[in-house]
């Protein structure tokens, strides 16, 4: 485990496409005085910068498909490493997708307290996904990518809630609220102690 990160606190939000949870990641940290990193965004950022790392990560993630996670855990670990010593806890948006990813973070990193997932139908996530796309033109974010972005998270998602449950972390958000709603109902969770 990192020397330096084990004591955080360490909350997680994961869901589909358009589940919202960039938009609620974002509004917790600010809410709760947390460190927000979402994974999506660090993996779009080393694209961006055509760094070594974004130039292998690009094709995985043009598909909608899963880029390996000790890539993914090697940049979380060097973003949250850089706030720890100011950080009174971190929220990370877009982790663990895979019940592999839950157990290398926190082997690596620190232990997860809880993984919030915000549930989704298929069509609201394709219908958020599809508007953003208008507004925002992220390059994944075409009628294509969309779909296997959603069959990714959909062949994913039992194994790793079925695995958060029975570690007695996962806490599961109705999505499809407004997002004042699934932003409240994720806070108190969050301030709940057990
Ligand atoms: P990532 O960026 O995480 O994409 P995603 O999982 O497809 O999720 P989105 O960012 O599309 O949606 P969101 O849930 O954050 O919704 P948002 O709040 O933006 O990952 C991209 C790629 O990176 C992956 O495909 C993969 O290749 C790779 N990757 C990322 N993490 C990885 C990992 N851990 N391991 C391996 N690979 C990884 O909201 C969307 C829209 O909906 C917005 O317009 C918003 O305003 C609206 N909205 C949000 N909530 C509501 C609401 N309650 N009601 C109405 N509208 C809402």
């Amino acid at each position: 485990m990192a020397k330096l990160l084990k004591k955080s606190k360490v909350y997680c939000v994961i869901g589909g496409p358009g589940a919202g949870k960039g938009t609620t990641g974002k509004k917790l940290a600010s809410e709760c005085g947390l460190t927000h990193f979402s994974t999506g965004e660090l993996l779009r950022k080393e694209i961006q910068g055509e760094t070594e790392t974004g130039q292998k990560v690009k094709a995985a993630v043009d598909r909608g498909e899963l880029v390996p996670t000790p890539t993914v855990i090697q940049l979380l670990k060097e973003n949250m490493i850089k706030e720890a010593a100011t950080s009174k806890g971190f929220i990370i948006d877009g982790y663990p997708r895979d019940v592999a990813q839950c157990t290398l973070f926190e082997k690596e990193i620190a232990p997860i307290i809880k993984v919030i997932h915000l549930k989704a139908t298929d069509d609201t996530m394709k219908a958020r996904s599809l508007e953003r796309a208008a507004t925002e033109g992220r390059s994944d974010d075409t009628e294509e990518v969309i779909a296997a972005r959603i069959a990714t998270h959909n062949m994913n998602l039992k194994p790793i809630t079925e695995y958060c449950t029975k570690k007695k972390k996962l806490v599961e958000i109705d999505a499809e609220a407004e997002p004042e709603e699934v932003f409240s109902q994720c806070k108190i969770a969050i301030e709940k102690k057990k």
